[in-house]
């Protein structure tokens, strides 16, 4: 939010990286809220992601537009109930472009932008996320990452690996991060959330941390993999 007690500026973490504290209005935290728990509902439930070695994610995602598991995206929600996910609605199209052009103070690279993915991911107090990079879309467009409920530490880090240098920042409700350009692959990760320092009245959020990150997947109809993508260079 940005009744803070001190005023938290808008920060470039890293080239392409850029933290816009509370962006989201009140409002719209809660119809953020609403639409993703409608879709947590379905058409594919919301759920712990399994990762192929066998281990289990502790945030809870569901996607829209397309759905991504470790490490591709489909139409289709094959590791959960193999129904086709959520359209990815064109409102929130236009709010990632707001997004793009206000973190960027680019109008221009507003208008390019064109998610067609979101991979929303609900963090209870125990929940965390391990350093990755974002590198299975086909597109180099930046990622739009907005935040509601319980802050985090968010880490983002370097292209080369998971260790240092990297940036700690606390991303509260309403706060708007975008990572594109130089900054577009840079390993990142959520060490903790603090629980308790959400606003429930104001996010209709009981409790816990919502993300959603939208992406452009550059991946056209059809079902595409990494694998299909690298038995096509063959
Ligand atoms: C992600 O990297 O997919 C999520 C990041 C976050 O929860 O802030
Ligand atoms: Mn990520």
């Amino acid at each position: 939010m940005s009744d803070a007690l001190f005023p938290r500026p808008r920060a470039v973490v890293a080239p392409g990286a850029v933290h816009v504290p509370g962006w989201l209005s009140p409002e719209r935290q809660r119809e953020l809220v609403a639409a993703c728990r409608e879709w947590a509902r379905g058409p594919v439930p919301i759920r712990h992601t399994v990762l192929p070695g066998g281990g289990v994610m502790s945030v809870q995602t569901v996607c829209i537009g397309w759905h991504w598991q470790p490490y591709r995206y489909t139409r289709t929600a094959d590791d959960v109930n193999g129904r086709p996910v959520a359209p990815f609605p064109d409102w929130l199209a236009a709010l990632g472009r707001a997004a793009v052009a206000d973190a960027y103070g680019d109008p221009a690279a507003g208008g390019r932008y064109s998610p067609d993915t979101a991979l929303i991911n609900f963090y209870d107090g125990d929940a965390r996320m391990g350093m990755h990079q974002d590198k299975d879309e086909r597109s180099g467009a930046p990622v739009v990452s907005l935040s509601i409920g319980d802050s985090c530490l968010f880490r983002f880090g370097n292209t080369e690996d998971r260790g240092r240098p990297y940036t700690d920042v606390e991303l509260a409700s309403g706060d708007l991060f975008v990572f594109g350009g130089a900054s577009r692959f840079a390993f990142h990760g959520v060490p903790k959330v603090l629980p308790g320092t959400g606003d429930p009245t104001t996010t209709g959020l009981a409790g816990g941390r919502l993300n959603l990150t939208l992406r452009e997947t550059g991946l056209k109809e059809g079902r595409v993999s990494n694998a299909d993508r690298r038995a096509a260079d063959r």
